[in-house]
């Protein structure tokens, strides 16, 4: 029977090897032209991303555990090195070294996207298979996080003029900074907290929102790719947190299909 570690490991990088060679052209994009050097490392990047995608092609559920081990390994230092670049940037913005259009926040979120998915490397390496069932509150702290950044980004990105949408995202940006508090005050009263009710609870309401967030994010694609409105986000940025958006939405199912199993 073909191992749940080597299916999970090749999902997890199927999905953010993409993300992380997109991180890596959006900030190569954002940089001014003096910035050379730092355009170059993206673009390195870009490269090393690419090289995982295709050797990812050569791997399937029924690939070898050891090889599988020993890709994720690989995949995992390619990943620690765009994260210290991405906060050799944050280092390098914030003390004004550099000016260029990536707002610090996003180089954070950024980072923090690295962080993670090195982490699920690292787990899935250890045998452990993730998210696990009782990181239901973490990881959702994590996502919720992710999408009140996101919305925080589309309205900043959006020109002042398209003052519905970004009516729209401040709205989203204010219910997921609520999500999240409710989320981090959930964290706080563990393990008494993790009570099947409360969890499922959470979990519908998350949901909900999570839904028009990625629903919100699928038309101002759809509108940007037909230069129906105007903005600083590159269409492929839409699609991106939409995709993040999805993910995150999985990951919920998942916790779900658990929760209910535990039940009978
Ligand atoms: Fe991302
Ligand atoms: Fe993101």
């Amino acid at each position: 029977m073909a191992d749940p570690i080597v299916a999970r490991s090749l999902d997890e990088i199927r999905f953010w090897s993409r993300i992380m060679k997109e991180h890596a052209l959006f900030l190569s994009l954002g940089f001014t032209y003096e910035q050379k050097q730092l355009i170059d490392e993206a673009r390195q990047f870009i490269t090393m991303f690419e090289r995982i995608e295709e050797k990812l092609s050569t791997f399937t559920v029924n690939s070898d555990l050891r090889q599988v081990q020993a890709f994720n390994t690989e995949v995992y230092q390619a990943v620690a090195a765009i994260w210290s670049y991405k906060r050799k940037v944050l280092g390098l913005t914030l003390r004004c070294q550099i000016r260029h259009n990536n707002f610090p926040l996003l180089v954070d979120h950024i980072s923090r996207e690295a962080a993670y998915f090195a982490n699920r490397l690292k787990e899935l390496n250890e045998g452990i298979l993730t998210p696990k069932p009782d990181d239901v509150i973490e990881e959702n702290v994590f996502f919720l996080r992710i999408m009140a950044d996101h919305a925080k980004f589309i309205g900043h990105l959006l020109d002042p003029s398209e003052r519905k949408l970004v009516e729209q995202a401040r709205e989203f940006s204010h219910d997921f900074d609520q999500l999240l508090f409710q989320a981090i005050d959930l964290d706080s009263m563990r393990p008494q907290s993790e009570t099947k009710p409360i969890l499922s609870q959470f979990l519908d309401q998350n949901k909900v929102s999570v839904v028009s967030l990625r629903d919100f994010k699928k038309t101002a694609r759809e509108l940007i790719e037909a230069c129906r409105i105007k903005s600083n986000i590159h269409p492929l940025l839409a699609d991106h947190t939409f995709r993040e958006a999805e993910r995150f939405l999985e990951i919920i199912d998942l916790f779900e299909a658990n929760l209910n199993r535990k039940q009978s």
